[in-house]
């Protein structure tokens, strides 16, 4: 089981106070900071937007992992890569021409990633593996912090891995939704070397020991 890499999910922070959420969190150990980006079109719910980027951009030197859950990423790449997003990934649902995307921001020297909802299939990703840094798999339905992991997500996991492995490329598999000091074993056992967590890291009363919890878990506990 590899180390993963934990990126902490802004979205379950203190809005009115995030710089110190973000700078609490890298004091924790984070290795990436997540930040969530709904338009209230693609998922039910609004959240932040480049000027946010920008403003995290000023507090932290992590990466910034930036999670588009909009209709139209297209658009806004040249924006986010100008805001400070170090990785930029978009939903395959939102994506008709999604080669294209993936080039587009390579172009604008950002990571690209590549999502998918939990109802959606890994063969979307067959022609696109060669071309990503990351690919992030949704463990919940996207649109909101707190809810509970599908564990059918496990298995979709340990596919996306096989294909990784039989593709020209490398990308990280990160998994988002739902990850707790209970179900991470599973997660990494599945393949996992990256891990979005919000309220199970800002709803923690030692942000530190849960981040450590997360990166190497104790035993493996069945969920
Ligand atoms: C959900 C977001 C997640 C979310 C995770 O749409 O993409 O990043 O913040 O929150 P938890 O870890 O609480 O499920
Ligand atoms: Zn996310």
């Amino acid at each position: 089981m590899t180390t993963p890499l934990i990126a902490p999910s802004i979205l379950s922070a203190d809005f009115a106070r995030l710089a110190d959420a973000v700078q609490q969190v890298e004091a924790a150990g984070a290795d990436w900071i997540h930040v969530d980006v709904m338009d209230g079109h693609f998922v039910p719910n609004l959240t932040v937007g480049p000027p946010m980027v920008e403003a995290l951009r000023k507090v932290t030197a992590l990466p910034l992992d930036v999670h588009l859950m909009i209709t139209n990423p297209d658009e806004f790449i040249p924006e986010f890569a100008k805001a400070g997003a170090d990785i930029l990934t978009v939903h395959v649902e939102t994506c008709p021409h999604l080669h294209r995307t993936i080039q587009a921001i390579k172009e604008q020297k950002m990571k690209a990633g590549v999502s998918l909802n939990p109802s959606t299939s890994c063969t979307t990703l067959e022609h696109i593996l060669g071309d990503v840094d990351l690919v992030l798999v949704m463990s919940v339905n996207p649109g909101f912090g707190g809810q509970r992991f599908i564990n059918s997500t496990l298995e979709k996991i340990r596919r996306i891995q096989t294909m990784i492995t039989a593709s020209t490329g490398s990308p990280h598999l990160e998994v988002d939704g739902g990850i707790t000091i209970h179900n991470v074993a599973s997660v990494l056992q599945a393949g996992a070397n990256v891990l979005v967590a919000g309220s199970a890291i800002f709803g923690s009363s030692n942000m530190s020991d849960t981040i450590r919890q997360m990166r190497s878990p104790g035993q493996t506990v069945i969920i």
